[in-house]
């Protein structure tokens, strides 16, 4: 029996392009795992009224690793129509699987790298005072708190008598003591000072263990005086334990504007859930979007990894498949990263470098062009060239795969 079991998600839609690709690469890179499928998505909840069945919350709880591709979710209405007429009028109600899995394994530290492969035609480019264009090398990881704050889900319209009386208390709600129930609504944004902790503290470690100069709490204290000042609170009182990374504190707007001023001065970069969120898209913004894009749901126990991408119905059903795996294959490296295997991780983002700063493979959202059949008419790589691709550069090292780009240190 391997050393290691991973719980495999692949989901709906382009999920089930991606996994398997990804897991072509861990066979490629040496890494010995038995795989266990595990439902999830759509076609569950259709047929059995749950998107995340019992069954494969037991072989998460069971294995503790997983990798998850993507689901499809549809709004309220949309979701009852598909469920099978046999589950149909007896109450079932549809929940995101992924928002399940984060509560019901406490996953409450969202980590999402956004680096930039030197090479990559989607990479932030920036305007020079005296003429021509430079390329910052952004090298941010972001620490999103996944389960607390304003998508806590304790939120009213028309909020119950009970709720309104407890808000009159605080002297701020009188403006809205008269406003009529149902042009009422409320959301409340929770900050717990043990999960603070847990996401300063995840955001420390990662910045000491992989060399970041720095670790930035994106908050706005100044408003939001009692939440994101506890959040700022924390960061302060962890970073006495890592007296070599200073702490700088950011709001949350400024950073959005700094963004592209000065992307290449952040390291670690640690906030809130609602900001975190925004914050890590925005930086996923300035290195590739949505086919760079990784990420790990991290909790005490069990830890999910996942492309932030989508199902991308419209390109599920194409054969050969057009999609760029490379967010998915970063996630099943963070994986490697969390499970001791840093080597083999290392070893898998510097083939995708090289496979990038080359530049003779390319999916086509790195060429910019109109996803479809036609796009591998176009020029464009399909899923599995691109995978086949990083696997052939499997141990050329950071330097060789950054020959000619300029380099990076500590890619
Ligand atoms: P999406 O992320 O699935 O796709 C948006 C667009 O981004 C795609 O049409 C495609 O142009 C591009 N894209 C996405 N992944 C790509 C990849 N690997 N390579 C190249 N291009 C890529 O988001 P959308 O269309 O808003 O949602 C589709 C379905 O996915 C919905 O049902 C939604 O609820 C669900 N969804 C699931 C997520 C998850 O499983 N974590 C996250 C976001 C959306
Ligand atoms: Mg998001």
């Amino acid at each position: 029996m391997a050393k290691h079991t991973v719980v495999l998600m692949p989901g709906d839609g382009i999920g089930n392009q991606v996994l398997p690709e990804a897991i072509r690469v861990l066979d490629a890179v040496g890494f010995e795992a038995d795989y266990v499928h595990a439902d999830i998505g759509w076609e569950c909840w259709v047929n059995e009224g749950n998107a995340l069945p019992e069954r494969t919350i037991e072989l998460l709880r069971r294995h503790k690793v997983g990798l998850f591709g993507a689901i499809t979710s549809k709004p309220k209405k949309a979701a009852e129509v598909e469920l099978s007429p046999a589950l149909q009028g007896k109450g079932y109600q549809y929940f995101s699987p992924i928002v399940s899995m984060r509560q019901i394994f406490k996953l409450d530290v969202c980590m999402r790298p956004c680096l930039s492969f030197p090479g990559n035609p989607l990479n932030f480019i920036r305007k020079k005072p005296r003429g021509g264009f430079e390329e910052p090398k952004i090298d941010v990881v972001v620490f999103r708190q996944n389960t607390e704050g304003l998508y806590a889900g304790v939120e009213w319209s028309n909020p119950p008598a009970r709720v309104r009386e407890a808000l009159s208390t605080h002297a701020k709600f009188k403006p809205f003591d008269n406003i009529p129930g149902e042009d009422l609504a409320i959301s409340v944004r929770i900050v717990t000072r043990p999960a603070a902790r847990r996401i300063a503290e995840a955001a420390f470690q990662h910045a000491r263990q992989f060399g970041y100069k720095s670790v930035t709490i994106c908050e706005k204290p100044n408003v939001l005086r009692e939440t994101s000042g506890l959040m700022e609170e924390v960061a302060k009182e962890v970073q006495k334990r890592y007296p070599e990374i200073p702490l700088w504190s950011t709001n949350i707007d400024a950073q959005t504007m700094w963004l592209t001023k000065n992307p290449e001065d952040y390291g670690v970069i640690v906030a809130s859930n609602l900001f975190g969120d925004v914050i890590s898209d925005a930086f996923a913004g300035l290195v590739g979007g949505l086919g760079f894009a990784a990420s790990g749901n991290i909790g005490a126990e069990v830890a999910v990894f996942e492309p932030t991408h989508g199902s991308a119905p419209k390109y599920a059903e194409l054969d050969p498949p057009i999609v760029n795996p490379i967010a998915m294959i970063l996630s099943a490296a963070m994986m490697l990263d969390h499970i001791g295997e840093r080597d083999k991780a290392e070893n898998i983002r510097n083939a995708i470098a090289a496979v990038v700063a080359e530049g003779k493979v390319r999916t086509y959202d790195m060429l910019r062009i109109a996803g479809g059949a036609k796009s591998l008419t176009m020029g464009a790589a399909s899923t599995t060239q691109m995978t086949d691709a990083i696997i052939t550069k499997l141990g050329v090292g950071v330097e060789t795969a950054l020959a000619g780009t300029g380099g990076r240190a500590g890619l």
